[in-house]
């Protein structure tokens, strides 16, 4: 897959348009985790090197369509600000004034942020006549937004049609996830161990299938793993079992079996009468969890012979919570996974809300070697999919 590279750009002195995934967690004004914001910083900097005359823009959440405060980018914006020591101009309504005159008032500290792209219908309708307002002006486009590349909207598609080819380009973020999300699907070092959690066996289906070519053992944790634990014929009481997706079970036990790749379910499990925060935690030393309980974590077992084959391994790829991570008697399973692939020598990749959640959470974050930045992006990318963000970035 050959994409325009950031490097590839003469951005000396041009107006560049930037399209980033800022949608960060915010509670009351005040945002939660930057981790996007930083994992931007690089491209930022890299542009800022050759040119100030810079528009950011991103969407938060999904207000669809409508201007609602909750929101906002602002505080976003004031977060850049401190973190790249510039001032950041705050733009609202970009659609109106052409972005070229706010550009050609900007002095050497200062850049734009454009206000949440999605409190204008046309974003997520991929609509060309606000493509056309967001690229006005502009000579380089740019798209940094991982976590967005899956969405065939306005800002990622449309957009990024109106450049040509030669000033159009990925950033370094976009590069760097690339690189190693399509590495784990070429020639991932073996031993390969995918370690798979999550409430669906629905939502994993199409990465199970694609990492299945190359993987070694395959980790089942999350309820997903009561699914799978249910078509082997085991009772497992009260857990939540997707029984109609029996057949996308029995299609990975087909696929694994034809490529040799073990399947490794847990044996053990700490379960509760009720789904809920405060439940009494029950150790359950075997596979079979008996009526009235409900399975919401890995067992100490089972968190032993997973960490054992984490250890063993070359190369790690994990995605979704072993159980029920946000509540603390239910997390032990995530955080030690978490732990176990930081001690790891292999080559350690986390995707995913939760388990990146885990990761920071155990505090190791720092010793994984890339946590991806995007959810339904990073799915879909290891699903084998082009996206529609990346296609829009490729070499003809
Ligand atoms: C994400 O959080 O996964 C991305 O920012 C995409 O957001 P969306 O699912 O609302 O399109």
């Amino acid at each position: 897959m050959e994409f325009r590279k950031l490097q590839d750009l003469d951005l000396t002195n041009k107006k560049v348009l930037v399209r980033l995934d800022l949608n960060v967690p915010i509670k009351k004004g005040k945002i939660t985790d930057d981790t996007r914001i930083t994992a931007a910083l690089p491209t930022l900097r890299y542009i800022l090197e050759r040119t100030n005359k810079i528009a950011l823009m991103s969407h938060l959440g999904r207000p669809d369509g409508e201007v609602m405060p909750e929101y906002s980018l602002e505080p976003v914006g004031v977060r850049l600000a401190e973190l790249l020591g510039l001032e950041v101009v705050f733009v609202r309504d970009y659609t109106e004034e052409p972005a070229e005159q706010v550009l050609n008032q900007l002095n050497k500290n200062q850049i734009i942020l454009f206000e949440n792209l999605r409190f204008h219908p046309g974003e997520t309708k991929n609509d060309p006549e606000f493509a056309r307002k967001l690229a006005n002006g502009f000579d380089c486009y740019v798209n940094d937004a991982f976590g967005t590349l899956h969405r065939a909207h306005a800002s990622v598609v449309a957009a990024a049609e109106l450049f040509p080819g030669e000033r159009r380009a990925a950033g370094l973020l976009v590069d760097r996830e690339i690189s190693v999300l399509s590495g784990l699907q070429k020639k991932p070092q073996a031993p390969f161990t995918v370690v798979m959690g999550g409430s669906k066996v629905s939502d994993k289906i199409g990465v199970v299938l694609n990492l299945l070519n190359h993987a070694n053992y395959l980790l089942i944790g999350g309820a997903m793993a009561y699914t799978f634990l249910k078509y082997q014929g085991v009772d497992v009481g009260d857990s939540r079992v997707e029984h109609d997706k029996m057949d996308l079970v029995a299609s990975i036990y087909r696929n694994a079996e034809a490529r040799k790749v073990e399947i490794i379910l847990p044996e053990d499990h700490v379960a509760a009468a009720k789904f809920d925060a405060d439940a009494e935690a029950v150790e359950i030393p075997g596979r079979t969890i008996h009526k009235g309980l409900m399975g919401l974590d890995i067992g100490p077992r089972t968190i032993k012979r997973y960490s054992d084959i984490i250890g063993l391994s070359k190369t790690v790829l994990w995605n979704g919570p072993m159980g029920v991570f946000e509540f603390d008697k239910f997390a032990r399973g995530s955080l030690r996974v978490a732990d176990a692939m930081a001690r790891s020598s292999a080559f350690t990749v986390i995707g995913g809300g939760d388990s990146v959640a885990a990761a920071n959470k155990a505090g190791v974050a720092d010793k994984i070697d890339h946590i991806s930045t995007g959810g339904g992006a990073s799915l879909e990318f290891l699903e084998g999919q082009t996206l529609p963000g990346v296609k829009v970035l490729l070499k003809q």
